[in-house]
């Protein structure tokens, strides 16, 4: 199921740069990549890591099958944005998320109380995060039902969607990743991601609360931001940048941080209204999602490939995903840089980068054990 998923993500991945090339509509484009793709694998990981982050047994099979809920409402979104389907289908799309979203956060409140000893600070960021993701889609809901609140809804709903669904499950992942990636423990992680939990949720309130009060943009970029340069700092402290570079899965992770620290930046000028916002979707999805998705996955997919203790199978795995990581953060930051900045032409090495991750995932689950 995990490696379905995570062949999905790249698939819809794909299948957005392929709505984006044919004109499709934006809002069909960033469904594609954030909740066709991003979303059900997002449901996923976190089913395989809150068990290690509680210390109890796997997920029952009940919860691995959560994802396929959403992978059939993020279809639906896709289908009705990009107008192959009537609109009311909107309203079960959203019905079904909000419906799985609260059973997923059930399930990780019992595995938090059931833990042996105090779970690890990490649980804490999924919690929030599915809390701003069922904020997000009631906020949707009842941007529908009710016309005259739909701008605002709408805001509050891609706002917290964005830096709050996915950004907190990624910095909250990252901490954790991050060491495990480079096989070298970090001390500090656990502390840091208890002070920073209160200051990151600060921020995505203030950032989702700025479309109605403006003077919010610039607390909202300072605390989303602040957590972003105290974690990359933390990195770079513990492990060095030659460490980090040397390795394909721990710089697609740092080109990940860095990548979403640029397109909070942004919001400084676009929550002002100096740009529209449209063009930080895009540097969402290129400087952020892609190298995170691809990094993480160069890491997790040999490990769900291969479970138990390490085999040189999985070894051989990971070290054909994780080739020519650094190439394809590079691929990933440029391109999504010029397609931020307008220019058609970054798409290219944003393709190419996805296409050398595709040709590898493929090589590499086709390797035997
Ligand atoms: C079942 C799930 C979802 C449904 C039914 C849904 C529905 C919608 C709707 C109706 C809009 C307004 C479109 C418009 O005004 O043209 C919207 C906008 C948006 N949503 Fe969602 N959404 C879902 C999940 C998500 C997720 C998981 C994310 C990101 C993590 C997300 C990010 C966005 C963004 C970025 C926009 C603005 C797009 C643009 O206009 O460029 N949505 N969504
Ligand atoms: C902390 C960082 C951010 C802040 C403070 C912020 C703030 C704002 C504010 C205040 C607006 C409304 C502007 C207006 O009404 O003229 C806005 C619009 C928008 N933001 Fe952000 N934003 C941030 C990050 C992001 C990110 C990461 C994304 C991308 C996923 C994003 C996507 C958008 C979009 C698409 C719009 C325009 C929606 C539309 O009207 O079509 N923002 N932002």
């Amino acid at each position: 199921m995990l490696i379905y998923l995570g062949c999905s993500a790249v698939a819809a991945f794909a299948l957005a740069i392929g709505l984006t090339v044919a004109g499709a509509a934006p809002a069909a484009v960033a469904h594609a990549a954030f909740a066709l793709g991003a979303m059900p694998l997002i449901f996923a990981a976190m089913g395989h890591f809150v068990p290690v982050l509680t210390r109890s047994g796997g997920a029952e099979p009940a919860i691995h099958r959560l994802p396929l809920v959403l992978q059939a409402a993020g279809a639906v979104a896709v289908g009705v944005l990009a107008g192959a389907l009537p609109g009311w289908a909107l309203h079960p799309a959203i019905v079904a998320g909000l419906a799985a979203a609260a059973v997923f956060l059930g399930w990780q409140w019992r595995r938090g109380r059931a833990s042996l000893g105090r779970p690890h600070p990490g649980l804490g960021w999924y919690k929030a995060a599915l809390v701003c993701l069922l904020l997000a889609l009631a906020a949707i809901f009842a941007g529908l039902l009710w016309p005259a609140g739909y701008a605002a809804l709408r805001l509050a709903h891609l706002h917290l969607n964005t830096l709050g669904f996915i950004g907190l499950t990624a910095i909250g992942t990252l901490h954790v990743l991050m060491p495990t990636v480079l096989g070298q423990p970090d001390p500090l992680a656990a502390q840091r991601l208890r002070r920073q939990l209160p200051w990151a949720l600060g921020g995505v309130a203030a950032t989702a609360a700025a479309g109605l009060l403006a003077w919010l943009t610039p607390v909202g970029v300072l605390l989303v931001g602040g957590v972003l340069v105290d974690t990359v700092a933390g990195w770079l402290k513990t492990h060095g940048v030659r460490r980090i570079v040397g390795d394909g899965a721990a710089v697609a992770l740092l080109g990940a941080a860095l990548g979403l620290l640029a397109t909070v930046a942004t919001g400084f000028v676009h929550g002002f209204g100096g740009l529209p916002g449209r063009p930080a979707v895009t540097a969402f999805f290129t400087l952020f999602l892609l190298p995170l998705v691809t990094g993480a996955l160069s890491q997790l997919l040999p490990v769900w490939r291969f479970p138990g203790p390490a085999t040189p199978a999985r070894a051989r795995m990971r070290a054909t995903l994780v080739r020519f990581g650094a190439l394809r953060t590079g691929l990933f930051l440029v391109g999504g840089g010029l397609l931020s900045a307008g220019a058609t032409a970054g798409a290219a090495p944003v393709a190419a980068g996805v296409l050398l991750f595709a040709a590898m995932l493929l090589r590499g689950l086709r390797a035997r054990g």
